[in-house]
């Protein structure tokens, strides 16, 4: 893989694909390390009097234009981020308006384009636009470890038609993942939460392999607890993964991993209701009620499994973080691991935009060997499954 870091390259068109997916709520971003993650490459770029483009992603606008996911509003973070006069902002792909943007900046300045999962050709992979988006290009670089799972235009295609390179974030992610891959120690943890429950899912069924217990929460324990007959009540649940989560935990028997499921949860009638909010067992939650969190006895359960662990992993909140009080078991979930990690030999790792972004809230960052910007990309390279974006990059032979 050719890396940035052994670049020099000087008055270049360079398009740049970056994370920045950040986690938004009440439209306040609440974490920027996925921005900041991608300084030290624009920097180097800007610095070397390249045009610099940066392509993004935010939310999931399936492929058409929606203003409720245009990135505009990071024009204004770049500038603050970077102490930037400009930053210029496209929210066009046609290859004759980013010839003219390219010819009307000066070198060192950046260009940011508008969320490309506004293009439909995007998520499809569809070569056409990617080799029409490199035209105007001379080197592409990938930083964007964390959205580098999917197998995108702008992440895998676009290496068919350019020298490309992986960006300082993207090399640094690796080598750092691996680091914890090739010294976690036994017995190891694995927490993981979160609301993207069919990206997540299937990894589970490898993360079994690996780690002597597996605690789930957030969203995807609600398919689980189903699964093993519980009622949730109006708690949201993937119902085409009620077999899959029976696999897994036959697997895990079969593997001596533990499953730890919540035995308590915290539930209200709805996200918007925070006043009538209770706990209920998992045994009697009543019809009308959605699972936001989970309990005390559950984190009090997680708690002593952080004690016996030598090395934990950690990925997606495990309630609804963002609504307090519905935070409460995530922030306190931080903030054991901090107590813990600061006096035992516990190797913490923790990735994903909103996870960094509740361990922030907790102000836990301390505790962590590393933090990842990567949620699933994270998980899927810890099971040993190279990232398509990695592949493309080892495979680019401009
Ligand atoms: C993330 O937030 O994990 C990445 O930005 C990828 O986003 P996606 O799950 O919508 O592809
Ligand atoms: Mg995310």
């Amino acid at each position: 893989m050719k890396k940035l870091e052994n670049l020099d390259c000087t008055n270049k068109r360079i398009i740049v694909r970056v994370d920045l997916n950040v986690p938004v709520f009440e439209d306040k971003i609440i974490d920027r390390s996925r921005i900041l993650a991608i300084l030290p490459t624009i920097n180097k770029l800007i610095k070397n009097k390249n045009k610099v483009f940066l392509v993004a992603h935010f939310g999931r606008p399936n492929g058409e234009e929606n203003k409720k996911y245009s990135i505009k509003f990071l024009c204004s973070e770049l500038k603050k981020i970077l102490g930037s006069e400009v930053i210029h902002f496209l929210d066009n792909y046609e290859q004759k308006i980013i010839q003219t943007k390219i010819f009307e900046m000066n070198f060192g300045e950046i260009c940011l384009l508008e969320n490309i999962r506004f293009n439909a050709e995007e998520e499809k992979n569809d070569l056409n636009f990617s080799k029409l988006l490199a035209s105007s290009f001379d080197i592409y670089i990938n930083d964007a470890f964390s959205a580098s799972h999917r197998n995108h235009a702008s992440i895998t295609g676009i290496t068919n038609y350019l020298p490309s390179y992986a960006g300082l974030s993207f090399s640094k992610e690796i080598e750092n993942l691996d680091k914890f891959l090739e010294n976690s120690n036994k017995p190891n943890l694995a927490i993981i939460g979160g609301s993207k429950v069919s990206t997540k899912i299937k990894v589970l069924e490898n993360l079994v392999e690996m780690f002597d217990s597996l605690l789930i929460g957030g969203a995807m324990a609600n398919t689980f607890l189903l699964s093993n007959n519980y009622n949730v009540g109006s708690s949201l649940v993937e119902n085409d993964f009620i077999e899959l989560s029976k696999k897994i935990q036959k697997k895990a028997e079969s593997k001596n991993c533990k499953i730890l499921l919540p035995t308590d949860v915290v539930c209200s009638k709805n996200l918007e209701d925070r006043t009538n909010v209770k706990t209920y067992s998992i045994k009697n939650i009543p019809n009308d009620q959605m699972i936001l969190d989970v309990g005390e006895q559950t984190t009090k359960l997680i708690s002593d499994e952080i004690l016996k662990s030598k090395s934990l992993l950690w990925n997606g909140p495990l309630g609804a973080f963002e609504y307090s009080p519905f935070d409460k078991s995530t922030i306190s979930v931080a903030n054991i691991i901090q107590n813990f990690s600061s006096k035992s030999q516990l190797d913490a790792l923790a990735g994903g935009g909103d996870t960094l972004a509740a361990i922030k809230k907790a102000q836990a960052n301390d505790a962590f060997k590393y933090l990842s910007t990567a949620g699933g990309a994270f998980l899927e390279w810890l099971e040993g499954n190279k990232s398509p974006g990695f592949i493309a990059l080892r495979e680019n032979n401009f």
